[in-house]
């Protein structure tokens, strides 16, 4: 059965929405299974380059239809501005976009709760999208739904429960001020007739265009370690970015997948805290930086930059299933001398035989690195795999290897084009 999930293998920001945007040229649907607009999936078309975080990567293949599954947290008002974003681009996204009924609201007092929260001792660096606040009342059931928003009184009678105890929350706690609660009513009944036309039962839309072999595509957002039960806990995302969560995040049955596409980036960033094993605070970090451009596409916060973590890999392979592995922004290791990859954590002087999801042991780890021999000519104007450099061949076959993945595209550029298939 044809689902393809295409999903940040590492800890976010792989490189997603570009191979989505590529890939989708085959597909004739893709659906986001989960997160919010914590994500910013950058797709660039000759020398336009979009942004995109909440509406899926497929929007720029008219004949794709997109869809929001009920995995993911929508803010209407950063969907409304999303969606006019692309029509002033003349991008047509009426008729085009599905949004689920099941999908769960951002609310504001959710992005007030996620700043206080991260001015506390108990900051991990988040988006400050609201997304913790808002898994967390979904998980409470106490959240507020897209279907609810097409009943007046329900929208209000929830909404009213919702801000009071919210309001003991903020004034109690946090020593804030009170949300006005007729306010955020006014402005959420707005998205009612705004949202109404793209609102559907994407579960059943799913299975219909499934049931007529129809190619779709699960995108994920965020990394596998981000994920809130298999990534590196506490610094992680509140949803499921793993290959599982596409099922849950679209109401599709597992055995509707066919492959798991893992994206990596052929060295590590990661935004936020949490531990990086391989990070580089010293010049070669800065110059992956600068060479990257490694500064956050929805906060514009520099990334943390180190080398590839096989070990890493090898774990997020094991969750995922990957069954074919992509490697991103290889042009970004052009021109160094020596290009490394950790194979092996070292704890207390005794190898470590499986990546530690544990932050006190991650923060103890000696990563064990393999040495390579850089690349001088650079691989962005490569066409074909078998034109890369020798010692660039050499780098890729290893980090395949050491990740247990088969790799099937490596990446040479963010335009559509800088993409390379391997023989097979
Ligand atoms: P996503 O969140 O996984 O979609 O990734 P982001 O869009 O946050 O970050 C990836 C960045 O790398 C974007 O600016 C892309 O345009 C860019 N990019 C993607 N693939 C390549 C590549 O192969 N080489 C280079 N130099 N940039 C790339
Ligand atoms: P894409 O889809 C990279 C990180 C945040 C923080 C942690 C929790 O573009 O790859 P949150 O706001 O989700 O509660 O923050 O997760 N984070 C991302 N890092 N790429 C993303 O999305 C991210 N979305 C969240 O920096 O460390
Ligand atoms: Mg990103």
């Amino acid at each position: 059965m044809p689902v393809q999930i295409i999903l940040g293998a590492q800890w976010g920001d792989e490189g997603k929405g570009k191979v989505v945007d590529m890939l989708a040229e085959q597909a004739d649907v893709v659906a986001r299974y989960q997160g919010g607009a914590n994500a910013g999936h950058t797709v660039c078309i000759g020398d336009k380059q979009y942004v995109l975080h909440l509406l899926p990567s497929g929007m720029f293949h008219e004949s794709c239809t997109c869809v929001i599954g009920n995995g993911v947290v929508i803010d209407p008002a950063a969907l409304m501005g999303e969606i006019a974003q692309l029509e002033a681009a003349g991008i047509r996204v009426k008729g085009r976009l599905l949004i689920s009924h099941n999908a769960h609201l951002i609310m504001p007092y959710h992005k007030q709760l996620d700043v206080i929260r991260e001015q506390t001792s108990a900051r991990i660096g988040t988006t400050g999208r609201g997304i913790g606040p808002a898994y967390i009342d979904k998980f409470m059931r106490a959240g507020i739904r897209i279907v609810d928003l097409l009943d007046r009184d329900t929208l209000a009678r929830k909404l009213k429960a919702n801000i009071e105890e919210k309001n003991q929350i903020l004034t109690k706690v946090h020593g804030a001020t009170k949300i006005d609660v007729d306010a955020i009513i006014t402005e959420y009944q707005e998205f009612d007739q705004k949202i109404d036309e793209y609102i559907t039962d994407t579960s059943l839309y799913l299975f219909q265009v499934l049931r007529d072999g129809k190619r779709v595509i699960a995108e994920g957002a965020q990394g596998a370690l981000l994920d809130v039960d298999h990534g590196t806990y506490p610094f992680v995302t509140s949803s499921n970015p793993t290959s599982g969560g596409a099922c849950t995040g679209l109401g599709i049955p597992p055995t509707a997948v066919s492959e798991v596409i893992g994206v990596a980036k052929a060295y590590c960033t990661r935004v936020g805290d949490g531990p990086v094993p391989t990070e580089l605070n010293d010049a070669t970090g800065t110059r992956l930086r600068e060479a990257g451009h490694e500064f956050g596409a929805t906060t514009g916060r520099p990334r943390r930059c180190g080398w590839y973590d096989a070990v890493a890999m090898q774990y997020s392979t094991r969750i995922n299933g990957i069954s074919r592995l992509v490697v991103t922004k290889l042009d970004v290791l052009d021109g160094f001398d020596e290009v490394r990859m950790c194979t092996g954590y070292e704890v207390a002087g005794k190898r470590l035989r499986s990546f530690p999801t544990d932050v006190r042991t991650l923060d103890q780890v000696r990563p064990l690195y393999e040495s390579f021999e850089g690349w001088k000519t650079p691989v962005t104007g490569a066409t074909a795999y078998e034109e890369l450099p020798r010692q660039a061949k050499t780098y890729l076959t290893a980090l395949a290897r050491y990740t247990g993945a088969p790799l099937w595209l490596v990446s040479v550029g963010p335009r559509r084009d800088q993409s390379l298939f391997l023989p097979s």
